[in-house]
Order: structure tokens, then C-alpha cells, then sequence
């Protein structure tokens, strides 16, 4: 029995329009089994928000964003308020994915001005940290993440709700998933981080996930470790039995 609630995140990235999401949940809500052990939350792009939002309501998935602006409103074309995403019915949003840090230059001040905004907006952050495979191979794995949880987290007293996501940026998309043991490692980094700055009752309360390469296979020994209390899973999360197939696992 795990000492946290088990959390399974689907990010569909930028896959399944609002025609195709909707269809997916259909299905996926056939297949899944009820299981008050596990917190289902997918996360579409903000497109397929609406239509998924209308089929999962009172059901057991829950929704999250994938991005979110740090201000409700104004001239920022191209943004999403978080107010937006409060009124479909999201209760997450992803903040800090390696994703956005590489390609749309997110930096650790907006990631910060981000977390601060959803924290505020009863949005609860999923904030991705995670090393690339350089940094791993010159042992400089717990700088960066300490690096980035200092940064990120800057001035925020509550966590309210937060999930941390390590994924580590050599595991995405690749096929090569981290060892259980070395997820497990930085996990009881962060882990600890968050006990000296926020205390121990609310890092013992702390969900920390896994996302890299996840799949039905290996989401067993990860979730074996104690430290690891679920997954954002992206590439098999679109994959509807697999995908399933996760969600109905005995932990
Ligand atoms: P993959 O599961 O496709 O490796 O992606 C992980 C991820 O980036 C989840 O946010």
C-alpha cells in the first residue's frame, strides 16, 4: 500500500484535436474500472479541452491544462488565462515541462511566476524538473534539480496541492526509462528539499511522480519504490488499451 495517493497523469502533448480527444475518453471510460486508489488526470491540449471536459464530468478522470499564462487577462496573444481553465472544470495544470523550457525558452523566473499564479487560482501545479543527459553523465543531477525547486519555487510559502514531476530529459520520448533506484534517488532529493524548506508534514504530503517512457511494463518496479507516487506518462497515455490498462493496475 503506497503511503500517498497514487497519481497517473496523461499529457497528450500536442496530439488528439478536439474531435479525436473526445472520442478517446469515450472509450477509455468503457475500459477503466473504478479504483479510488489511483488520481486519474489528463492533460489535452487547450483545443480538446471543452469536448473532453463535457464527457469526463462526473467521472473518476479528472482534467489538467498543459500550460498556463501568469496573468487572468490582457494583451498576451496567444496566451491562456488560468481563469480559463478554472471554468472548464481543470484542476491542474502542468508548469515547467523540459518541453517548454527547450523549445519555447521557458525560463525558471516565468516557471516561478506561473506556479505562483496557479497556487493562487486554486489551479494546482504539476512542476517538472529534470536534468538532461549531459548533466547526468557530469554528476551534476541533484544541482540541477535543486537548482531548478530553488528557482521555481522562489518566494512561494504554500504548496496547496502541488505535484512535483521529475523527468528526466534523457527519458522523454526516448524508450530509456530511469532506473527505479535512480528515480527513487532523486526523489528523496526533492523530497527532502521540500522538508527543509516547508517542513516534514507537508513534504510527507508531497506527491512526486515519474515521467519518462512509462509504459504498462515498467510502471510496476517504479511504482514499487517508496518515493515514487505515480507517473506522467506521454506517448502510451494516447495509447488507448495500454493506457488503460495502467489506469486498472492492482497497486
Ligand atoms: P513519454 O512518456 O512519451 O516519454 O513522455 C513523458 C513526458 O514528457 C510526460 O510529461
Amino acid at each position: 500500500m503506497k503511503k500517498r495517493k497514487v497519481f497517473i497523469g496523461g499529457n497528450w502533448k500536442m496530439n488528439l484535436n478536439h474531435l479525436e480527444g473526445k472520442e478517446f475518453v469515450e472509450k477509455l471510460l468503457q475500459l477503466i474500472r473504478n479504483n479510488e486508489k489511483k488520481e486519474i488526470v489528463i492533460f489535452p491540449p487547450f483545443t480538446t479541452l471543452f469536448t473532453v471536459s463535457e464527457v469526463i464530468k462526473n467521472s473518476k478522470i479528472k482534467l489538467g491544462a498543459q500550460n498556463v499564462h501568469w496573468e487572468d487577462k490582457g494583451a498576451f496573444t496567444g496566451e491562456i488565462s488560468p481563469q480559463f481553465l478554472i471554468a472548464l472544470g481543470c484542476e491542474y495544470v502542468i508548469i515547467g515541462h523540459s518541453e517548454r523550457r527547450k523549445y519555447f525558452l521557458e525560463n525558471d523566473e516565468m516557471i516561478n511566476k506561473k506556479i505562483k499564479k496557479s497556487l493562487s487560482t486554486n489551479l494546482k501545479p504539476v512542476f517538472c524538473v529534470g536534468e538532461n543527459l549531459e548533466e547526468r553523465e557530469k554528476g551534476e543531477t541533484l544541482q540541477v534539480i535543486e537548482n531548478q525547486l530553488k528557482k521555481g519555487l522562489k518566494d512561494i510559502k504554500e504548496l496547496n496541492g502541488m505535484v512535483i514531476a521529475y523527468e528526466p530529459v534523457w527519458a522523454i520520448g526516448t524508450g530509456i526509462n530511469a532506473l527505479p533506484a535512480q528515480a527513487n534517488e532523486v526523489h528523496s532529493f526533492i523530497r527532502e528539499f521540500i522538508s527543509q524548506n516547508y517542513g516534514k508534514k507537508i513534504s510527507e504530503n508531497l506527491r512526486i511522480i515519474y515521467g519518462g517512457s512509462v509504459n504498462k511494463d515498467n510502471i510496476k518496479d517504479l511504482l514499487k519504490e517508496e518515493e515514487i507516487d505515480g507517473a506522467l506518462i506521454g506517448g502510451v497515455s494516447i495509447k488507448l488499451n495500454e493506457f488503460a490498462q495502467i489506469i486498472n493496475l492492482d497497486l
